[in-house]
């Protein structure tokens, strides 16, 4: 059998004392706060996920970020600036970006934008008005072009960071052991390069963008300016492309190739094969952006070439097209003000400085254009200053992506010969004037 014993317990219960008392209620509040700190200021510190602001950028200049996205990301610990690499042709990225808007929310919060973008986007809806962020005064540190360029309807929607502008870069060796000065005129480029040619001293004479892409407008405004025609006049709505001007045009680059000056290929090439033509001695001229200059300097042409405004007709000027990239805001963006955090950081002048020595790009803040470290690395920036105040636009349009398709594709067909040049800029010019109507 089983026995159970019963069991006492036996409490002690004594009688309060004030004084321990005290003290545990004391200890007691003291774990409380701690605690309490520790839930409200502490935990959430570490356990919080920092806020990610996305920008999807060219490839090519996605990786020349990596250091500055990298300090930024250093120094707000709260934010993480994540950059997605696209491809290197601004139309394929502006596509991407057109295709994450259609579908509603972008997964983009910053929108680093060709300046040809902004009407398209800001018509659209698609990005958020900078204008309550920024002064007027604020602007006025910019270039013109660079900040006209970045309004829609009286609102600004692109904070301006770097500006470009089109340029001829001519390889200083040859022409010396020539004894030619730089040309000044088409048909000084022409005689120019034969003469290099016929030496020896050069495979090919001149190399441009001739692609059927964004390049080969913006490379053809220039041209277009130096023939002294026009394309869009964004006030009229006229239409130039099928004058005489505009086809002479055509026909300089047309012989270009035909006689040999350009090799056939270079209507496939966009700034990216034509910068390695000329970096590898393959050409005595390059039509480009200034991007190229610190490259080809690190290259085995380095000390041999420069750079100076575009050919033209003995008759008309230089065209240098407006070129350049800066930040909007993805209206649909959760992150509006962090978005903004990261185009105040991009801002700075000591970041900016830090790109530019880096990269050659150049400044859209005008003051930097005589910046002493900038200035000792590239010389040319303080006449620059002038070249890129003077500019030639694109056709600053809401249809502008339609209306550049239509040039790119009639210009493609000319150049490539299956087209004459009038069939082609005439029916440019029938196409451009029926998109303006619609
Ligand atoms: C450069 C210019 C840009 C232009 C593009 C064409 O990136 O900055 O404005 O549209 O070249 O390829």
């Amino acid at each position: 059998m089983f026995k159970f014993h019963a069991i006492k317990l036996r409490i002690n219960i004594r009688p309060p004392n004030s004084k321990s008392q005290g003290f545990w209620l004391h200890f007691g509040l003291a774990i409380a706060t701690f605690v309490g700190i520790i839930c409200l200021a502490v935990l959430p510190a570490i356990t919080q996920q920092p806020v990610t602001v996305k920008v999807l950028i060219q490839a090519l200049e996605g990786t020349q970020w990596e250091p500055l996205v990298e300090d930024f990301n250093n120094e707000h610990p709260n934010l993480r600036l994540e950059v997605v690499k696209g491809p290197n042709n601004t139309n394929l990225v502006e596509d991407l970006y057109t295709s994450a808007f259609l579908l509603g929310d972008s997964p983009y919060d910053l929108v680093y934008m060709d300046i040809v973008w902004v009407q398209k986007f800001a018509a659209a809806g698609w990005l958020s008005s900078l204008s309550d962020r920024v002064t007027e005064t604020q602007l006025d540190a910019y270039l013109e072009g660079d900040v006209n360029g970045g309004r829609y309807e009286g609102k600004l929607y692109r904070m301006p960071f770097r500006t470009d502008g089109g340029m001829l870069y001519y390889r200083t060796d040859l022409l010396k052991e020539i004894g030619a000065e730089p040309p000044e005129t088409f048909e000084e480029l022409m005689t120019l390069s034969n003469t290099l040619q016929e030496q020896e001293l050069v495979p090919w004479g001149y190399v441009w963008q001739g692609k059927q892409y964004e390049g080969l407008s913006a490379m053809f405004t220039e041209i277009l300016e130096g023939y002294g025609g026009f394309w869009i006049d964004a006030d009229t709505q006229e239409v130039g492309l099928d004058k005489p001007e505009a086809i002479a045009a055509v026909e300089f680059l047309r012989d270009t190739i035909s006689e040999g000056i350009s090799p056939p290929g270079v209507t496939t090439y966009a700034e990216e094969e034509t910068r390695r033509l000329f970096q590898n001695g393959n050409s005595a001229f390059l039509r480009n952006w200034p991007y190229v200059y610190s490259l080809a300097s690190d290259s085995e042409i380095a000390g041999k070439f420069a750079i100076k405004p575009m050919v033209h007709q003995p008759e008309h000027g230089s065209g240098a097209c407006l070129g350049g990239w800066g930040f909007g805001i993805s209206a649909s963006s959760d992150n509006q003000d962090e978005a903004w955090t990261v185009i105040e950081y991009f801002s700075r002048p000591e970041v900016q400085i830090k790109y530019f020595l880096e990269t050659g790009y150049v400044p859209a803040k005008t003051s930097l254009f005589n910046d002493p470290q900038l200035v000792a690395k590239f010389s040319y920036l303080p006449d620059l200053l002038n070249v890129v105040q003077n500019p030639v636009l694109r056709p600053p349009v809401a249809q502008y992506a339609q209306a550049s398709d239509i040039l790119q594709r009639y210009l493609s067909a000319a150049l490539t010969g299956s087209q004459t040049p009038e069939q082609a800029m005439q029916a440019a010019a029938n196409e451009t004037r029926a998109l303006l109507k619609r």
